[in-house]
């Protein structure tokens, strides 16, 4: 198996990382072992999480935290602190909520240096380990300026807390302009950049145009999240039928359920049938067959579901099957645009 390197960094990593976010929602602890000792025994490495996974859904709260723990006590377990590549992120709101008069303000979120050192202390005791592989930051903080978040970033890396330093949710401007403060100041850089990216992904024609060439450019691995859709391109969605068991389905009608999409699955299928692969695969391997791409952050809340998931790492799609996916999904590059 070729493992990838991440952006212009040391680091390796398997073609399909696993998320986490579902651990302690729609998977309980018991499970989440399971999928990441079926994930390492796969060959992956890379796990991500985040500080605010994850139980909103059941609670209408978010304490956040728990994917975080279970994780940990896993690597504990294992002992197998070394093969894995450890993913979290920090920006979101954990915990209360205080009042100041009129405004309201929270207290334990963001990208502030002071927010950052302590949200990174918290990861560390929750994943119970010495240091982070890839700290990102989960979105931007327009109250901050990025040189504030770079140096504080910075500063836990020298501190030995985190390996390397990534981002999400970036606009190709935000991406360049941490990228440009950290050459100028001689912060740490982002190796990373995690998109919601896949073929049905309306934001898609974004990320190919401008920041997809930032990360070629610069050398920025891209580790999308949501490649399946959350579970849309996996074919169990199926036109005028009832909706399958998932805690996300609500979510799919919502967002995923249009014309178009469905032509892009019907595509998907047709590939998935003459190639005897599972559609999932062929969405994941649509990805792989990228440039720019690392490794599609997948989510799974089974053993099974995870078996049909991680054979997508050698799947080589054809080039007439990607121009397929690319014509049906209306992405055709322009002259000019191919000039640029
Ligand atoms: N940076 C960010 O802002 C951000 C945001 C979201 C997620 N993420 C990261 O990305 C990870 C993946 O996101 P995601 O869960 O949306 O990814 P996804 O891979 O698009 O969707 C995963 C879901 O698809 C369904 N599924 C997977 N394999 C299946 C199979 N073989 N058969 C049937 N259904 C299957 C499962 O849902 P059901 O079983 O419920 O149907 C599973 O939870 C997260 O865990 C998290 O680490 C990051």
């Amino acid at each position: 198996m070729n493992y990838r390197k991440l952006g212009n960094s040391g680091l390796q990593v398997f073609p399909i990382a696993l998320g986490t976010m579902q651990f302690g929602w729609s998977a309980d602890e018991a499970t989440s072992h399971a999928v990441m000792d079926a994930f390492v025994e796969g060959g992956g490495n890379l796990i991500d999480t985040a500080d605010i996974y994850t139980n909103w859904a059941e609670s209408g709260t978010n304490p956040g935290g728990v994917s975080e723990e279970m994780i940990g006590r896993w690597v504990k377990a294992r002992g197998n602190r070394d093969q894995v590549v450890l993913a979290t992120k920090v920006r979101g709101a954990m915990g209360a909520r205080f009042s100041q008069g009129r405004n309201t303000i929270y207290q334990r979120e963001g990208l502030s240096r002071k927010w950052i050192m302590k949200a990174c202390e918290d990861s560390l005791k929750r994943l119970q380990v010495d240091y982070i592989d890839l700290y990102q930051v989960h979105w931007v903080d327009n109250q901050v300026p990025i040189e504030e978040t770079l140096s504080a970033l910075s500063n836990l890396v020298h501190k030995g807390y985190v390996r390397y330093i990534g981002c999400s949710n970036f606009s190709a401007w935000r991406l360049m302009q941490a990228l440009w403060a950290s050459d100028k100041h001689g912060y740490e850089s982002f190796i990373s950049i995690q998109p919601e990216y896949s073929i049905v992904q309306p934001t898609r024609f974004n990320f190919e145009h401008e920041i997809a060439r930032v990360c070629e450019t610069y050398q920025i691995g891209v580790i999308p999240y949501s490649p399946l859709a959350a579970g849309f391109l996996t074919g169990k969605y199926k036109r005028d039928q009832p909706l399958p068991e998932s805690v996300r389905a609500q979510e799919i009608t919502n967002r995923r359920y249009n014309d178009q999409n469905w032509n892009i699955l019907d595509k998907v299928l047709e590939i998935a049938g003459n190639r005897n692969l599972h559609p999932a695969q062929v969405a994941l391997a649509w990805l792989l067959a990228k440039p720019y791409m690392t490794a599609p952050i997948v989510g799974a809340n089974s053993v099974a579901q995870l078996s049909d998931l991680l054979p997508a790492a050698t799947v080589k799609l054809s080039s007439e099957e990607v121009t397929a996916l690319d014509t049906v999904s209306g992405w055709q590059l322009s002259r000019t645009e191919r000039e640029v």
